[in-house]
């Protein structure tokens, strides 16, 4: 075990955490590839699911499936009681003021296309400036370009600094009585920088600016609390954090949401209809047109459910209070995340040939890096053969790439299951790369 690993050997004991425990609540994780057994390493992509998770999705297929908030009959009320239970979980997973704050879409993307479009559309005007971030991605670019297209208004990038973090003096530069929206990435997907939101939402506040964070890569790594850091909005990407796939959050505050105009119009998000007018519902469900992912909006309740359950074994004794856990169960697991990022960054960085992409010290676990002698799609290719799951490419951040002079990284990133075996596999697989293409 390397020095940093043993520093922290004790506190891991003590906490209950046994990562060995937790990977046998994945089944996926035993699974072979290429006859090798597989190491997830592309969790920034998608997370793998825990057990509790999968058979709390079969269980609502089995004995719970009907629409919600449509029936009386029985089936039809357990699941809107099953349903709303998990929009208190999600509150209380973002540290939310009220249940009517969460919003339930299909992902990240749609909940910042919801905001740029209804929020945009009443609040945005020709001349009007939205910053965000030069290590954005897409998701988080393209939804303001579309707006700002639409009525005049421009999208700023803020500089970046070659180690990854945002360079807050420029930040400080751009802002002005222009300044409308400020979105920016909670944790970068691509460097894995935790970016210092509660002050950036300061100074945007400051110049009278909302803003929007996306918290796409922060869900499964950092214990979050939107009340805290101030957010207008804030977004979540589901099955990045151990839930389904087809499930997002948008958190507003709720003077904003109510504010704003419905996104999509259809059955749920009414109040009454008539061909001289139509009302609308109370939120949530303004927001929340047809018939939701109920499936989905369970599992990410069984998901948090799950999360707290952690907390509970790490301090090793029943933490009733849901909000309670969920801080235990991410002070263990934001501690073993930083340890094993150190030990990643350190190993791969002593590779001849390999230059790191992502140095901000205060990171989750992205090891991202390009290899002189070989294109990360080779790299990708070559880890594949030997069971090792890696993204490559530019990560849906191509404005990102360009600032770093890459066409491309290869990306590992890291969850709760991963292993210091499994980045020395890493390591073994990148000197292949080596020997093959050197
Ligand atoms: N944005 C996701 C990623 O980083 C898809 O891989």
């Amino acid at each position: 075990m390397n020095v940093i690993g043993q520093i922290n050997e004790s506190f891991f004991a003590e906490s209950g955490f046994d990562v060995n425990q937790i990977r046998a609540e994945f089944p996926i994780l035993s699974t072979q590839v290429n006859g090798k057994p597989l190491v997830y390493l592309d969790n920034g992509a998608s997370s793998q699911k825990p057990v509790a998770v999968i058979e709390a999705m079969d269980a609502y297929w089995r004995e719970t499936n009907a629409n919600v908030h449509r029936g009386v009959h029985y089936l039809s009320q357990k699941a809107t009681r099953e349903f709303d239970a998990s929009r208190e979980k999600v509150r209380a997973f973002l540290g939310a003021k009220h249940s009517h704050e969460i919003i339930f879409t299909a992902g990240c993307t749609a909940s910042i296309n919801l905001v740029a479009e209804s929020w945009g559309r009443s609040n945005l005007k020709a001349g009007d400036e939205i910053l965000i971030s030069t290590m954005e991605h897409h998701s988080n670019i393209v939804p303001w370009q579309l707006i700002a297209q639409r009525v005049g208004a421009t999208v700023l990038p803020i500089p970046i600094s070659d180690a990854g973090e945002i360079d807050l003096d420029a930040y400080r530069g751009m802002l002005s009585e222009r300044t409308k929206m400020v979105a920016i990435i909670h944790v970068s997907n691509s460097l894995g920088t935790i970016n210092p939101v509660k002050e950036i939402i300061q100074m945007a506040h400051a110049a009278g600016a909302k803003v929007l964070v996306d918290g796409a890569q922060a869900g499964p790594h950092i214990r979050i609390n939107v009340q805290d850091l101030n957010a207008d909005f804030y977004t979540l990407s589901c099955h990045k954090m151990y839930a389904p796939t087809g499930i997002g959050v948008l958190y507003g505050k709720e003077t904003l949401l109510n504010e704003m105009p419905p996104y999509q119009g259809g059955g749920d998000m009414i109040h009454t209809v008539s061909f001289e007018k139509t009302t609308y519902a109370p939120l949530p469900y303004k927001f929340e047109a047809g018939t939701p992912n109920i499936a989905g909006v369970i599992g990410l309740g069984s998901t948090i459910d799950y999360l707290a359950a952690l907390g509970s074994r790490f301090e090793n004794r029943e933490v009733a209070d849901i909000s309670e856990a969920l801080d235990a169960a991410f002070r263990t697991l934001e501690a073993r995340e930083k340890e094993l990022t150190d030990y990643g960054m350190q190993v791969l960085g002593d590779i001849d040939g390999v230059r790191l992409t992502g140095t901000a010290p205060n990171k989750v676990g992205i090891l991202a890096f390009t290899l002189d002698c070989a294109h990360p799609h080779d790299v990708g290719t070559v880890l594949d053969n030997i069971g090792i799951a890696v993204r490559t490419g530019h990560h849906c951040c191509m404005p990102l790439m360009k600032r770093l002079g890459v066409p491309a990284t290869t990306r590992a990133s890291l969850a709760m299951y991963n292993t210091h075996e499994e980045i020395d596999e890493l390591v073994v697989g990148i000197k292949k790369v080596k020997e093959l293409f050197g």
